[in-house]
């Protein structure tokens, strides 16, 4: 191991479900092949990472282990596999593990074991850890390299700004998927949450027209100023959800021909009707990418009659995240502010960071532990 890394370095551990979680000093983690050690500058925190280690969602995982989600962070030792990653390479770290055998057993580490024998085995055995801890263990392959000059001098994007990718990465999987065209006119709903928000940023960027979709009509008149002031030739239109389905989908129509719809019900939201009215609205041949937890939504005549394509996403490929860092390297998104304010929190401050981040939501808001 370089002699620039500690034998020990602090990870958050996660002992049991609903207990609380411990700063602790582990064994740095080493590079082998196949693996990239990283030195984490900022770790994003889901706006239910308190729910997901409390065991209100009931995900599974195996225990102990270190919290977590993606991160930015700086290649501190590559294993002898490593042809581009070289130390002191910013990288975004993907907390979205596939196996190298069978990509499609896929799970989120630290946060989700997945559902496949082999996503179980994958978590349990090898890639369990999360990137709440001084230094995380990658696989090579989820290591995204960052133009430094370009971003950060060139753009002026801080390392804790770049994490802001996390939540923009997931719509830009949905968007991909469903071939999201610019000029098109897009629903995202809802649209004022972390991922709905960020949608709508992404969706921007993509040349596309938004329509977002939300309860709480002051947080979309937030949204609809943020967006204008990062990209004052945006159009961007908002719809409130009332609950009245045919009114909704009315309201929809009103701004004309919709092509695509990008759903991120959360499970809270799981009974409301704002999917089915946005379903209701599209084109004929429209398409819906579904990333959340919405159900009972499929009006099944207007699906079948109008040929509408509905196609689930779990988060994104390694291609979508190569395309999108070059997006942000081409300057497509707003910098400072108008992209995204962060609120960072120390390792030991955990408990305040994730009560933080299930209240600072939405669209250019994000909490992370800088540890
Ligand atoms: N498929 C994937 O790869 C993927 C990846 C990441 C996340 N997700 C899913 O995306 C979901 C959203 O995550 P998030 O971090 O964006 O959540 P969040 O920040 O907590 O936002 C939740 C959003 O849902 C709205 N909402 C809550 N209850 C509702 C209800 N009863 N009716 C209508 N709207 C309601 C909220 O609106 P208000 O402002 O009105 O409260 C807010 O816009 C997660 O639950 C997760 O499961 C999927």
């Amino acid at each position: 191991m370089p002699s620039d890394i500690p034998s020990q370095h602090k990870a958050l551990v996660l002992e049991a479900v609903g207990t609380d979680l411990q700063v602790q000093t582990l064994p740095t983690p080493q590079a082998d092949t196949g693996s990239v050690v990283v030195r984490v500058i900022a770790a994003g925190v889901l706006s239910y990472q308190r729910e997901v280690y409390g065991g209100q969602r009931t995900y599974a995982f195996p225990m102990p282990l270190v919290g977590g989600f993606s991160a930015i962070a700086r290649v501190a030792a590559v294993g002898p596999d490593a042809t581009v990653l070289q130390p002191r390479q910013l990288v975004f770290v993907d907390c979205f593990i596939r196996a190298r055998d069978d990509p499609s057993a896929r799970y989120l580490t630290a946060i989700h074991e997945g559902g496949s024998e082999g996503s179980k085995k994958l978590m349990r055995d090898v890639w369990r850890n999360g990137t709440f801890a001084e230094y995380y263990k990658a696989p090579l392959e989820n290591c995204i390299p960052l133009d430094e000059a370009r971003l950060c001098q060139g753009l002026g994007y801080s390392a804790e700004d770049l994490m802001y990718l996390c939540y923009l990465l997931v719509p830009f999987g949905g968007f991909r998927d469903i071939k999201l065209e610019p000029g098109e006119t897009v629903v995202v709903c809802p649209a004022t949450g972390g991922f709905g928000g960020a949608g709508v940023q992404v969706a921007v960027a993509m040349g596309a027209r938004v329509i977002a979709m939300g309860r709480n009509e002051k947080e979309l008149a937030r949204l609809k100023e943020h967006v204008k002031r990062g990209t004052p030739s945006a159009s961007v239109e908002t719809v409130k959800i009332t609950g009245d389905e045919t009114a909704d989908t009315a309201a929809l129509q009103a701004f004309g021909t919709i092509d695509a719809v990008l759903d991120l019900s959360p499970p809270d939201a799981i009974n409301s009707t704002h999917l089915k009215s946005a379903i209701l609205a599209l084109r004929q041949g429209g398409r819906c990418s579904l990333m959340g937890f919405a159900k009972d939504f499929v009006p099944i005549w207007k699906v079948i009659s109008d040929d509408i394509t509905m196609k689930g996403k779990l988060m994104y490929s390694r291609e979508d995240m190569l395309l999108f860092v070059k997006m942000l390297e081409r300057g497509l998104f707003p910098t400072g502010t108008d992209f995204v304010d962060v609120k960072t929190f120390a390792l030991e401050d955990w408990k305040d960071a994730f009560d933080e981040a299930a209240e600072y939501i939405g669209i250019g808001r994000h909490v992370m532990i800088t540890p």
